[in-house]
C-alpha cells in the first residue's frame, strides 16, 4: 500500500525554489509540489499530513560529508545509535562518516556492515568513506583502491568517498596512485591535507606555536593535493579549508583549470569563530580542533569563498570526544546539532548569503560531490527527506542536552538563531 504524506502551508526552499506552497509525497518520494494551499489535493488522500501552519520553512534534509562517528572503537565517545541520532536531530538526512575508527574502516565490506547497522536504525543514510591504504598506515592501498582496474557490478561494492582521514598519503608516489585509482573509480576523494613536509616540520622543531606551523601544513598540503590532484584527474575536495591561503588556491584551481573537479568544504566552526575563541576556551584544550580555528582575516576569507562559489559545501567535522579526553588535548568539536543554527546566525542573519544558498551549501551540493541523485532538492522525483526548520527561534547551546555522547561544543553557551523542528522522512 502507497503512503502519501502531505506536507501543507510551508515556505519551500532549497537551491532553485523559494515559494509558499504544498509538498506532496508518495512512499517518501516527492510526487507533486502546489504553490500556495489548495483547498483540495485532487487525487492524492493523505495518510499523514504535516501542517507548516505560518508557512514554517521546509528545506531538504542536509547532507554531511564529513563527521567522526567513532564506531566501532571509541564508544565513550560516541556509538553508532548517538552519532545518528544527533545527525537526526540537527536536520541531517545524509552523513559521510570518517574511516578513523578501530578498526579503520578500509574495506567495503565494513563499510556496508555499519551502514546496514545504520540503516536499521531508520534516522539517517550513513555512507561510510572508505580509506585510501590498508589500515591507514600509507604503505600500501586499500583493496577497493587495489581492485580499481576489475570490473565492478554494483554500487554497493564502491563507496561513495574515499579519505585517509587527518593524515594524506605521505609519499608522493603511492598518494598519486591512490587519486589515479580513484578517478579511474570516478570516486571523490577528500584530502584532509595537513601533512606539511619538510617546512612545516622545521616550524614545529623550532618551537613555533601551532598556529604557525600548521598554517603551512595546511598550504603545502592544499598545493600538493591540487598538483597530484591534477596529474590524476581525479574529483578532488579539499576539507576543512581554513586558511585565506588555501581559499585562494582552490579558487585559483578552479579558475585556471575548468575541467579539474576540484570542490571544497568549511566547518562551521572555522566560519563563526577565531583563534581568540580558542585562547578562551584553552588552545591546547577545549578550544583544540584540526586544523586550528585561524585568524579573523581567515574567517573572513572564507565567508568571501562561500559567496564568490569557491566554497561547495558545509561540512560539520563532527568530531565528538569525552572531556577527560578534550582536557588533555583531542582535537575537534561535536558539530552535528548546531551546524544549521551556527550557519544561519553567522551568514543568513548577517545578510552574507541568503537561506537559499545556505541550503545549497548544506545540502544538495554536497550530494552533487558525492554522486548522490534526486537528493538535495524539493522537486518531483526527489527524495521527501526534509528539515523543518523555526529561522524565527533563538536558543543558547547547552551541551549537556546534545543526543551526541560528545559534549565537545565550541558554542556552548552561545546564543544562536534558527532551530530544527523535526526532520521528516
Ligand atoms: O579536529 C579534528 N578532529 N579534526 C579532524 O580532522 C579529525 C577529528 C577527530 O577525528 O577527532
Amino acid at each position: 500500500m502507497d503512503k502519501i504524506t502531505i506536507f501543507k502551508n510551508f515556505h519551500i526552499i532549497d537551491e532553485e525554489t523559494d515559494m509558499f506552497g504544498t509538498v506532496i509525497a508518495r512512499n517518501r518520494v516527492i510526487e507533486e509540489i502546489f504553490s500556495e494551499s489548495p483547498s483540495d489535493f485532487g487525487k492524492f488522500e493523505a495518510d499523514e499530513m504535516i501542517d507548516g501552519k505560518n508557512w514554517l520553512p521546509l528545506m531538504p534534509a542536509f547532507a554531511d560529508m564529513h563527521a567522526h562517528f567513532r564506531d566501532p572503537g571509541f564508544p565513550e565517545k560516541e556509538t553508532l545509535e548517538s552519532a545518528c541520532l544527533a545527525a537526526h536531530t540537527g536536520g541531517y538526512g545524509v552523513v559521510v562518516c570518517m574511516a578513523n575508527t578501530k578498526p579503520v574502516i578500509d574495506t567495503i565490506e565494513a563499510a556496508n556492515a555499519l551502514k546496514r547497522r545504520a540503516d536499521a536504525l531508520g534516522l539517517i543514510d550513513l555512507y561510510p568513506a572508505v580509506s585510501l591504504t590498508h589500515n591507514m598506515e600509507g604503505k600500501a592501498l586499500s583493496a577497493v583502491l587495489q581492485r580499481a582496474d576489475s570490473p565492478v557490478k554494483t554500487a554497493s561494492q564502491l563507496p561513495i568517498l574515499l579519505s585517509e582521514d587527518g593524515k594524506d598519503i605521505a609519499d608522493d608516489v603511492l598518494f598519486l596512485s591512490a587519486l589515479k585509482a580513484a578517478a579511474r573509480l570516478n570516486i571523490t576523494v577528500s584530502c584532509h591535507c595537513d601533512a606539511g613536509g619538510a617546512k612545516a616540520a622545521e616550524a614545529k622543531k623550532a618551537g613555533l606555536s601551532r598556529t604557525v606551523w600548521s598554517r603551512i601544513e595546511e598550504n603545502v598540503a592544499v598545493k600538493r593535493a591540487i598538483r597530484l590532484g591534477r596529474e590524476a584527474d581525479c574529483r578532488l575536495h579539499i576539507a576543512h579549508v581554513s586558511t585565506k591561503e588555501s581559499v585562494e588556491m582552490v579558487r585559483h584551481a578552479k579558475r585556471d583549470f575548468p575541467s579539474f573537479r576540484i570542490t571544497c568544504e568549511v566547518t562551521p566552526h572555522h566560519i563563526a569563530l577565531t583563534e581568540t575563541d580558542a585562547e578562551k576556551l584553552g588552545d591546547e584544550s577545549f578550544g583544540r580542533v584540526n586544523p586550528p580555528l585561524r585568524t579573523e582575516a581567515d574567517r573572513l576569507a572564507l565567508i568571501e569563498g562561500i559567496i564568490d562559489g569557491t566554497v561547495d559545501a558545509i561540512a560539520t567535522d563532527h568530531a565528538p570526544h569525552t572531556s577527560a579526553d578534550k582536557a588533555e588535548g583531542a582535537p575537534g568539536f561535536s558539530g552535528l546539532e548546531t551546524a544549521f543554527a551556527v550557519c544561519y546566525t553567522e551568514l543568513v542573519k548577517k545578510g552574507d548569503i541568503s537561506l537559499q544558498k545556505l541550503s545549497s551549501l548544506m545540502s544538495v551540493s554536497p550530494c552533487r560531490i558525492l554522486g548522490l541523485k534526486k537528493r538535495g532538492l524539493i522537486k518531483d522525483g526527489f527524495c521527501a527527506d526534509f528539515a523543518i526548520v523555526d529561522t524565527e527561534a533563538e536558543w543558547v547551546v547547552h551541551s549537556e542536552s546534545f543526543k551526541s555522547r560528545g559534549k565537545n561544543s565550541a558554542f556552548e553557551g552561545k546564543r544562536l538563531f534558527s532551530r530544527i523542528i523535526k526532520r521528516k522522512l
